[in-house]
């Protein structure tokens, strides 16, 4: 496995549609496998494949340390409900905002070895998978958001 290059806002690959993956092959998995050490090394929670320069619809999450969720070609089939998160992304260092997201998804796709997978996700989880999901169509979470901040400016909880 390798560490890759993370491309920061400003950097056109973030902007651009991913395609989907026709075959989920060994360089799929290897780039899946690279793209979870990347995030693992950058503290993050999530990585698309956009963020290391590959235009596919693909990314990685771990929003509970040691649970690793591969998505290919995912789709977001039902939205309830919403919940207000803050987020950072790997992309936009030192930057956080909020947005509005959903508080329950379901999302299906491929996993890791190519074979159908469906989940219904709740809060945390379903706030990660969204932003990465946005990433595979050029969005970051700063478009989103009704308001930036940087940590030291963090408003205080109400
Ligand atoms: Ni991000």
């Amino acid at each position: 496995m390798a560490i890759r290059k993370i491309a920061r806002e400003g950097d056109e690959v973030l902007r651009k549609t991913c395609r989907p993956v026709d075959e989920v092959t060994d360089r799929i998995r290897l780039i899946l496998d690279d793209m979870v050490e990347t995030m693992r090394n950058a503290d993050g929670v999530g990585l698309a494949a956009p963020q290391v320069g590959i235009l596919r619809q693909m990314f990685v999450a771990e929003p509970v340390p040691d649970e690793v969720y591969y998505f290919i070609n995912p789709e977001i089939t039902s939205q309830e409900g919403t919940q207000e998160c803050e987020e950072g992304c790997l992309s936009v260092p030192g930057l956080l905002g909020k947005v509005e997201r959903p508080m329950k998804i379901t999302i299906k796709g491929l996993d890791r070895n190519g074979e159908p997978q469906e989940y219904e996700f709740e809060g945390f989880h379903a706030n990660v998978m969204c932003h990465e999901y946005d990433h595979l169509s050029g969005v970051l979470f700063v478009d989103k958001a009704t308001e930036t901040f940087t940590p030291e400016e963090r408003p205080e909880e109400e």
